[in-house]
């Protein structure tokens, strides 16, 4: 027997117009799912395509979706905005709920912001909120993690987060294009964010990061918290060392673990050796690494993977799959079970390491104004901070090479007068590593803010 299921959607951007979209193509009906779109919450309802058609089905007020008598689900796709903009959205969502509607968001700035208050009305309604397409876009994680995998015993989940910095990294590794070219490419193809800082400066995979750590590990962590980095001060260059020098590439990863007991998470272009799997997904693909205890044996390691999920993790068609397979769950729960999957989790961390804690071995690319004596100089300063060289790599550079790093120092120095390099360096701390490139700066010779990625673990 069909079951029919009436939507409420707020948000008719790109994400809401696709939802929309694949309602009315009928995409739930092969599963026996009528599903019908009864009103829809936009600013600006005559700019919509749909508006034309069906006039009624648009309003400016969000309560008459939240509180309209026939919707069954509310679908929030409203995108993230400033905090006044989650503040209403917030009551919005919990106005659904205390209508008695479930809720689908793919909304998590608004998790992240407002998540306590919005379970707890959940809890308090006998509602669900359900929450798919907040990461990875398109690709199947959160019910992956709390339901099919619930038995597992989280180790690690790693990935690639955000597509539009890996589009931006991909365009830069395989085709050497600067980083602003790339970014306006992504901007052109409709991968980034309305602000792409959002995408660029890793805020936007640090929220879906804090969502994942907060599934895997019952640690619930607000922005700012977490060791975040991001893409925009990656050059061409970068990607020459790491391949020629390194046998690796630069992959902006998002990484949660278990460091014996200590949660230790980050968002930060990284060097990842060619071997790794995580080095081969490109452009604006996705992809979670995750590590379970059970499925190894209890092997301690959390550097490797058991589970792999990948697929496409921007884009409106994409995102409003993941949405419509959470209505669809929810008709199949009839919707009156909370899903609050961070109270079914065993705790397995209780702390967070901070920043200056994290340990890794780093990969640090200097610009210079070269004279003799500068290595000799830049060890004396590690080596005063118990941090041990590994190797050196320079490479030759082409004149436009060269060209293309003028005005990322300082002194305005001409192009044959600059010399990058790069120092790797075996396994330290972030904050010892501070503290040596804080000293490292102040020398004349050093043109450019030093570069440094951590170099992953094999
Ligand atoms: N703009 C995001 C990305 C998609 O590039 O992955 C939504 O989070």
């Amino acid at each position: 027997m069909a079951s029919r299921v009436r939507i409420g959607i707020l948000g008719a951007g790109t994400v809401g117009g696709a939802v929309h979209d694949l309602i009315v193509d009928g995409h739930l009906a092969r599963f026996g799912v009528e599903a019908e779109v009864v009103k829809v919450f936009t600013r600006s309802p005559e700019s919509k395509p749909r508006y034309r058609v069906s006039p009624e089905l648009f309003t400016t007020d969000a309560a008459a979706v939240t509180g309209h008598p026939d919707v069954d689900i509310v679908v929030e796709v409203l995108g993230a905005g400033g905090p006044e903009d989650l503040s209403a959205q917030k009551e919005w969502v919990v106005d659904a709920l205390r209508n008695s509607k479930s809720v689908v968001t793919a909304n998590k700035a608004l998790l992240v912001a407002h998540g306590e208050e919005i379970w707890a009305a959940a809890r308090e309604c006998g509602r669900e909120v359900r929450f798919e397409a907040c990461v990875g876009g398109g690709i199947p994680i959160i019910g992956p993690l709390t339901q099919s995998l619930s038995a597992e015993r989280p180790a690690a989940v790693y990935g690639l987060l955000n597509g539009t910095s890996n589009y931006i990294l991909t365009e830069m590794s395989q085709r050497g294009r600067s980083y602003e070219d790339a970014l306006a490419s992504a901007q052109a193809l409709g991968y980034a964010e309305a602000d792409p800082d959002a995408d660029v400066s890793g805020r936007d995979a640090e929220a879906k990061l804090l969502l994942l750590s907060s599934i895997t590990f019952g640690m619930r962590l607000q922005p700012g918290v977490i060791h975040r980095k991001g893409i925009e001060r990656l050059h061409a260059i970068d990607f020459l060392y790491a391949e020629r020098k390194g046998r690796s590439t630069i992959k902006s990863v998002a990484l949660a673990r278990n460091a014996g007991g200590a949660l230790e998470a980050m968002v930060t272009p990284m060097m990842v050796p060619e071997r790794h799997p995580i080095a081969g997904i490109d452009g604006v693909t996705n992809a979670l690494f995750f590590k379970g205890q059970v499925s190894d044996g209890g092997a301690p390691d959390a550097n490797d993977w058991d589970y792999v999920f990948a697929g496409p993790g921007a884009g409106g068609g994409a995102t409003a799959v993941a949405v419509l397979g959470d209505v669809h769950a929810l008709v199949a729960s009839s919707g009156d079970t909370p899903f609050l999957p961070v109270e079914s989790i065993v705790p397995g961390v209780d702390a967070v390491r901070s920043e200056d804690d994290l340990r890794a071995s780093f990969y640090v690319r200097f610009v210079v104004r070269d004279q003799s004596g500068i290595v000799g100089e830049l060890c004396q300063i590690f080596g005063d901070k118990q941090i041990n060289v590994s190797e050196i790599w320079q490479l030759e550079h082409g004149a436009e090479e060269l060209e293309s790093l003028v005005g990322t120092g300082k002194g305005g120095a001409a192009p044959e007068e600059l010399l990058p390099f790069v120092i790797t360096l075996e396994e330290t701390s972030v904050g010892q590593l501070r503290q040596a490139l804080e000293r490292i700066v102040q020398k004349d010779f050093v043109l450019a803010e030093p570069l440094w990625l951590p170099i992953w673990k094999a």
